[in-house]
Parts: C-alpha cells; structure tokens; sequence
C-alpha cells in the first residue's frame, strides 16, 4: 500500500539581502511539521525557495555593478547555509529563476490568456517599489503604500490583468463552505470582510517597465509581474507544466501552505483564484502566522533592527534556538523577540527542567547500580500519575501538532518535564538509597525516569533535531526504543546497555553577562531611556493608604513557590535574581533583598508571590512577580508559610 502524503510549503523568500530571525520562523516551523509528518510514517514533500524576480532586484544588482542572476547567485548561496544550520530538512528548493519554472509560469500564463482569463489592457495606479505592489487611489493610505506606509510612485502602461473580480463569489463560497481553509479563524473573517465583500477588482499581472522577470511568451515586451509568478512556485516545483508531472500528481493539493500574516490575502485570494482557472484543485488550507517582532516594532532591514540567527545558532546552538522560536509564541500570534526571553528560556526550560532531569537521572542510575538496573523492581506511590501523564504524552502532542500548535505541543512536553521532575522530589531516591531494602523500588524509581525521558525524547525530536540523540546515547536507548510509535506505550526502555553520562545537554548561562555580551552583537529593539524609564515606573511606590474591597484583594493572586535557585544581580547590591517554583511552573523573580538574605540561604525556602504582577524589568532582567516580605526601619524578613504545603498552591 503506498503511504499517505503530505505537502507543506513556505513562502519563497526575497533574496533582496541575508535573511532574519523571523524568516527563519517560518522555516523552522514547516521543518518541525515536516518533520512530524515523517516521523508518523508520512511520505513527506518539504518545499522552500527564493522569489527572485522584479523590479528591486535590477535596481539593486545596478547599483552593485552586477546581473540581477549574479546578485541572487550570491544571497541564495547564504540563504541555502542558513537553512542548513538551522538543520532545515527541505525536500525541494525552488528558485523562480530556474529554468523549468520560467517554462511552466510562461505556459499557466498562456492557457490562462487562451481562456480569456487574462486580458491586455491599461494599467493607471500606483506602485510600491519595495513591496512590489500596486495599489488604487483609494487602497493609499495618506498618499502612501497601505502595507510599508512608504511613498509610491504614479505608473500608467499597458498591462496584461486577470479576471480576479470573476472569481469573487466562488472564493467567498469556499471559504464560507471550508473553514479550515484559513487558519486561525480570525485571519479568514478579514479576508472575507475586508477583501471579498466589498468587491475584488482584476490584477495586473505583467509589467513593461522593467524587465528582469519571467517573459509573456506571446507579448516579449511583457514580463509577468510578480503573483502569477512567485505562487505558481507551489505547483512548478512539483513538475506541472513540465514533462515530468509526476510528483504534481502525487503531491498535489497542498496539505498547508505557511505564511506570514501580510501575505494570507495572496494566498488565499489570488492564488485559490489562479487554480480555479486553471481547474485545479486548491490546497487544503493556508495558515497566517504572526511576525516577530523586537520590542521596538517590526524587524526590518530598512530600520537596521534585524536579528542575525546565525550569531545565536553559533552562541547556543541550533535545537535552543528552535526551541525558542516554536516555544515562545503561540502560532498565529505577534510575538516580541527578545534576548532575555531567548535566555530566560534557555535557563529554565532547556538547562533546568530538561538537561538536569537527564544528568540527575543518568548520575543516579550509575551510583547506586554501576548503570544497569536489575530486572526485581517494586513499583509504589506516585508511579501511576506519573505513567498516565506520560502515557498520553503522544496523543495529547499529536492533537496539537495537527493544529500547528507548535508552542502548546511544546508546552504540553514540559509539563511532563515537570510532573518527571516532581516525581524526583515526591519519590526521593537518595533516600530510598540509604536502607539496602529498598533496592527494587529504588531501581523502579529509576526505570520510570528513564522511561519517561525516552518518551520524551521522542516527542521533541520534529523541534529538536540533536538533543533526542544526546539523550539516547545517555542513556543506551536503542533504535526499536526511538521510534515515534514507540512513544505512545510506557514500559519499552530495556536499559539493555548501561548508561553512561555525557556532555552538559545544555549550559546553563548567566544572564547579566551574556546579555551585555549579546547587545553589542544584536539590537534588542530597546533603547537605554527607555529601559530606564521602565525601570524606574516599576519600582514607583504608591503614596497612602486606601480602604479596598474584597473583591480588590481577589484581584491579586498570591501563590507559595519555591526557590530553586539564587544568585546576586550583577552591578547592583540591592538586587537577587530567584528562579522559582510554582506548581508545574517557573518563575524567574527579580527582589530589592541582597542586602538581608544571602543567595544560598534561600534555596530550598517556600515563599509568598504576588502571580499575577504585569512582568517588570529591574536591571533589564525581567522579573516575573513579586516575593513578599516585611520591612521595619532596617530589618526585612521575607514571608513564607507556618507548616508543609505544595508550591504552587494559593494563598487567601
Ligand atoms: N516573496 C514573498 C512571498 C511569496 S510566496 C509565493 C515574500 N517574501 S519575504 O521574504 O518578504 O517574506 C517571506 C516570509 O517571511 C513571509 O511569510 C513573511 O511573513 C515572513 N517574515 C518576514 N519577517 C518576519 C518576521 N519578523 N516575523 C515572522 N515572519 C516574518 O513575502
């Protein structure tokens, strides 16, 4: 029986200059699609490539001197390394300057005009030379480009169009009969409401003014003007139009076309538009992510505000780069880049929760059995929780997954981290270590973290592509044990060799530094008066005291955490950094008490936090709440609780 397919697409990228971090965004998360669609068994088609094409590529290999080929030559060659630092698994690369995609655009093109579906006649608008796009008089926005807000320039000349407008009632039909179509939802409301309703006029699809583009076959002065062009990528890269259309056949229609938010209305206009005229089945469904952006808005090469993947694929390695990256913004959403985000996140998700749950387990299992359990183990409390939340581990990432839920599929693997975690704490092996009685059930102790991390790290592996390996050479899980299907039954780890400790999966990093370090390598988006201002709005102090009601204080939302790790905040005798505990998760906590408690004395100690506190940044490090504590005259002592409570629970 031949194997499910599945297709999934990135846009093609501009190779007007190096590519971002938000570029890599899109790529990194097809990869981790694509990835799991492998893993289930799928027989997958990974296309990515470059749009190279149009009027700003001739205006910019002119002033360097060079043919626009030779200028895409030498910023695809860059384009192609990143991805492969970034551990891309592209089944495809397309390049719209290659040849058997010339050949296809210029035939779609033709049979497009044979049926009378593109027609020649006079184009007067105006046109964004950076965006490439044309606009009407009332689509401007204060005279300028509606999508970069940048100046424009008035163009009129012959022009081939294509009948958008006949398509509109069709394209409304099948959004309103496939609401899956668009994804997320809100994206397709706006199609509809803000494009389809108040009427779509035909596209200008070929221009005379410049010429480095695709030629019209028939009309040689003609080149085709971007959008017929760049989204027949989707189908040419397949062989259609080509002799070879096998692929096509198989692939065809896309399973999910990524792009980013400003270009859904392409994908989901013109493009569906384009295959109902060329009667051909339309993809399945485009998804709108968001754009990343600094803290200072939109990255941009224009504002010199671009973060340079490569620096921070070099500096922490690619798998806590991606991690970041799907981790950090629920897919669909506008996320804020930021190095303290970046690093916060490596710390605490990555060096914590994940790389210590590994070196613990790995160390305890060579101290008290030389590396290989033994086969008598007893099983008790706190093991059946443990097995069913991992247990259901697959499924409830599968679910997500299938929605490209990228960073709650990732969430969900970590709160498996943690309940792993916990079950260190709840279990205790060094003390079970201590009474010679007690091996059998300290060995399945043992076992049921390692078992859990071996679920683990086959659920991680479309995100991560080196950790997952790490881990099983740690802990000598063979092949049969790595498997994706393998992932959904607990009780498969053999521990048939025995385990041997390895390389720190990952460091962890102090963040003063590395942040001081970082900035004069990367824009952070933040200017220093702006830090200060925050800084100081957040440590004003409210003059007076007011009577308030019960339903003020249940506003605030105070939980008892506690403090796994402590340490002084770098050029400040006020301040320490907690790292804190609350329930199944972490907090990084930013506290004016360097001066009364020493870093180590408050390891281990539970302690009171306002949770729900907007986040503040004191010395640029991002506090996550607020530690309670006491003050009179010289003296302040924290708060914490009379007796032995979970953290995490809620205090009234
Ligand atoms: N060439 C067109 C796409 C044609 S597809 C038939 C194009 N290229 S682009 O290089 O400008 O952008 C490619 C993709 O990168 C877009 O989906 C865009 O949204 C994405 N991103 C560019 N900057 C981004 C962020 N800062 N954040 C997230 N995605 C970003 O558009």
């Amino acid at each position: 029986m031949s194997k499910k397919t599945f297709y999934i697409t990135t846009p093609i990228y501009y190779p007007s200059g190096k590519l971002h971090i938000g570029h890599s965004y899109t790529t990194v998360a097809a990869d981790a699609m694509a990835r799991y669609k492998r893993l289930q068994g799928y027989d997958v088609m990974f296309l990515t490539g470059t749009d190279e094409h149009g009027q700003k590529i001739q205006r910019v290999a002119a002033e360097n001197n060079i043919t626009p080929k030779q200028y895409v030559d030498n910023i695809v060659e860059g384009i192609k390394k990143l991805w492969d630092l970034m551990k891309i698994t592209n089944d495809k690369f397309i390049r719209t300057t290659d040849d058997y995609h010339v050949a296809a655009v210029q035939k779609i093109f033709k049979a497009l005009y044979d049926k009378g579906d593109i027609y020649k006649s006079e184009y007067e608008g105006w046109y964004c030379t950076p965006c490439e796009s044309f606009w009407t008089e009332t689509q401007l926005v204060d005279g300028n480009c509606p999508d970069c807000g940048r100046k424009v320039e008035k163009t009129r000349e012959e022009s081939y169009f294509f009948r958008l407008s006949k398509y509109q009632d069709r394209l409304i039909r099948h959004l309103e009969e496939n609401p899956d179509f668009i994804q997320p939802a809100s994206r397709r409301n706006e199609m509809i409401n803000n494009f389809l309703k108040p009427g779509l006029e035909d596209l200008c699809v070929s221009r005379t003014s410049f010429n480095w583009g695709v030629p019209v076959s028939f009309d040689e002065k003609h080149v085709v003007y971007v959008w017929i062009d760049a989204l027949s990528n989707y189908i040419t890269a397949l062989g259609y139009g080509s002799d070879n259309d096998e692929n096509f056949n198989k692939f065809w229609p896309a399973d999910v076309h990524l792009v980013g938010k400003e270009i859904v209305r392409f994908h989901t206009i013109i493009w569906p538009a384009m295959l109902m005229a060329l009667e051909l089945p339309l993809p399945k469904q485009v998804f709108g992510h968001g754009w990343l952006v600094l803290e200072g808005g939109k990255m941009s090469k224009s504002k010199g505000n671009v973060v340079d993947p490569v620096i921070l694929v070099d500096k922490y390695g690619v798998d806590a780069i991606r991690y970041f990256l799907l981790r950090e913004v629920p897919f669909g959403a506008d996320g804020v880049f930021s190095n303290e985000a970046l690093i916060s996140r490596i710390n605490s998700d990555l060096a914590n929760d994940l790389g210590n749950l590994v070196s613990r387990t790995v160390a305890m299992i060579n101290k008290y059995f030389n590396g290989s359990l033994p086969k008598e183990r007893q099983s008790g409390d706190f093991d059946e929780d443990l097995k069913s939340v991992l247990g259901n581990l697959k499924s409830r990432t599968e679910e997500l997954m299938d929605k490209l839920q990228f960073s709650t599929a990732l969430a969900e693997i970590w709160k498996a981290v943690s309940r792993t975690n916990k079950y260190i704490d709840e279990t205790m092996p060094w003390a079970l270590a201590k009474d010679e009685s007690n091996r059998a059930r300290l060995a399945e102790v043992l076992y049921n973290l390692a078992e859990s991390i071996r679920i683990v790290s086959v659920l991680i592996q479309p995100f991560m592509p080196e950790t997952p390996l790490k881990i099983w050479e740690q802990l000598a899980i063979s092949e049969e044990e790595r498997t994706w299907e393998s992932a959904g039954t607990w009780g498969v780890y053999s521990n048939k060799s025995p385990v041997k400790a390895g390389e720190v999966l990952f460091p962890r990093i102090d963040i003063a530094k590395e942040l001081e370090s970082l900035a004069n390598m990367i824009p952070s988006g933040d200017s220093k008066q702006q830090e200060k201002a925050k800084e100081s709005k957040a440590e004003e102090k409210v003059e007076g005291v007011q009577l308030i009601g019960i339903e003020d204080f249940g506003k605030v939302e105070l939980r008892v955490v506690k403090v796994l790790s402590c340490e002084k905040v770098e050029k400040s005798d006020k301040l320490l950094k907690l790292i804190v505990k609350c329930g199944e998760e972490q907090r990084q906590v930013v506290s004016g008490i360097a001066q009364y408690y020493k870093p180590e004395e408050l390891v281990g100690k539970k302690l009171i936090l306002v949770a729900n506190l907007k986040p503040a940044k004191l010395r640029g490090i991002e506090s996550q709440g607020m530690i309670l504590a006491a003050e009179e005259s010289e003296r302040l002592v924290l708060v914490t609780v009379d007796g032995d409570i979970a953290d995490g629970a809620k205090v009234r």
